[in-house]
């Protein structure tokens, strides 16, 4: 796939306004984006391949021929919006992967639900793929490939998730590139009865990351980084037992009508996205799956 030099829609992108006394609810919280790591997450593991700079502000994760690095919310949230800027590992990185998702628990438990954006690096000057997937009750293989419009590992670049009973929305600088609706039935493929976690991690998957496993990791250039700032998080924190902030009729607006849908913008730069950047579609994949999961056919227009 052809790289893009620039984004053609980044005329027509209309950032959704949020005011937060609008927006505000009991348990609706916000994290601006100056709040220290301590505040919001804890280290899953390697305390010691986690850095921040000098003001806080930005933190590093790396992976060594020893370890790689992850962190974890305090926090579980049911719906919201979830966002940070993320720069990735330059040079040669093929074989390490960045994830950035959201999960029920921290492990691959057998009835976990995720939301996953994973970067896949490549060999210098080759492009990085960027991967998502949905699980549901511990079953993925919902996987898409996108390339993208921008060197990922030159600037940092927006990453965020839009979780609602009605869809998830995993954007890339404001631009949707992937749509999961749900039918609004009790079904197997939407994740929207359990609070979950954010996370990001570093990784080593040479055996199937880049060109499906060819392209073995270069340790000779580690340790490997990747760069973190500006998370925010508007969403609905879960408090055990009961959440508080479950229904639609609350003041949120990622969980109002107009966040139910793509906006009409939003569908432009969509339409853009499957057009030029879709690598890899498990919809599509008629080889992979005879008879198409039952989510295939719902409408992201919709
Ligand atoms: C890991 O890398 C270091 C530094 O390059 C090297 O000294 C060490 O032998 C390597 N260890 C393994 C297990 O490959
Ligand atoms: C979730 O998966 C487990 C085991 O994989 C299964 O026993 C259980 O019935 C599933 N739960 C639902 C609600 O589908
Ligand atoms: C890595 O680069 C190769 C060659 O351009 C490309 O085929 C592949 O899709 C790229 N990304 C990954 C993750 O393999």
């Amino acid at each position: 796939m052809e790289r893009r030099a620039s984004s053609p829609m980044a005329a027509i992108l209309v950032y959704i306004a949020v005011s937060m006394a609008a927006a505000y609810c009991s348990s609706s919280v916000s994290a601006a984006p100056s709040t220290s790591f301590e505040d919001n997450f804890n280290i899953m593991w390697s305390e010691d391949h986690f850095k921040t700079s000098a003001d806080g502000e930005i933190w590093y994760l790396s992976l060594d021929n020893n370890t790689g690095c992850g962190f974890q919310t305090k926090q579980m949230y049911r719906f919201g919006w979830f966002s940070m800027k993320l720069k990735l590992v330059g040079g040669d990185s093929a074989g390490v992967v960045t994830a950035y998702y959201m999960c029920t628990e921290n492990g691959a438990g057998p009835t976990r639900d995720e939301l996953d954006f994973e970067f896949l690096g490549n060999r210098s000057g080759q492009p990085y793929l960027i991967q998502t997937n949905v699980y549901k009750n511990g079953t993925g293989n919902r996987e898409m490939r996108h390339s993208l419009w921008f060197d990922p590992t030159e600037d940092y670049h927006t990453y965020s998730i839009l979780w609602n009973n009605h869809q998830i929305v995993f954007f890339v600088d404001k631009v949707p590139i992937r749509v999961f609706k749900n039918n609004g039935e009790a079904n197997d493929f939407f994740p929207n009865e359990k609070p979950m976690y954010l996370f990001s991690s570093i990784w080593n998957a040479d055996e199937w990351a880049t060109r499906g496993g060819l392209e073995k990791t270069d340790w000779k250039k580690s340790p490997f980084v990747s760069s973190y700032k500006d998370f925010s998080v508007d969403a609905c924190q879960w408090e055990d037992p009961y959440p508080k902030c479950v229904s639609t009729t609350t003041e949120n607006w990622w969980d109002q009508y107009d966040a139910w849908h793509l906006s009409d913008s939003q569908k432009m730069d969509y339409a853009w996205i499957q057009r030029n950047l879709v690598v890899y579609d498990y919809c599509k994949d008629t080889e992979r799956f005879p008879t198409l999961p039952v989510e295939c056919p719902l409408s992201p227009w919709e």
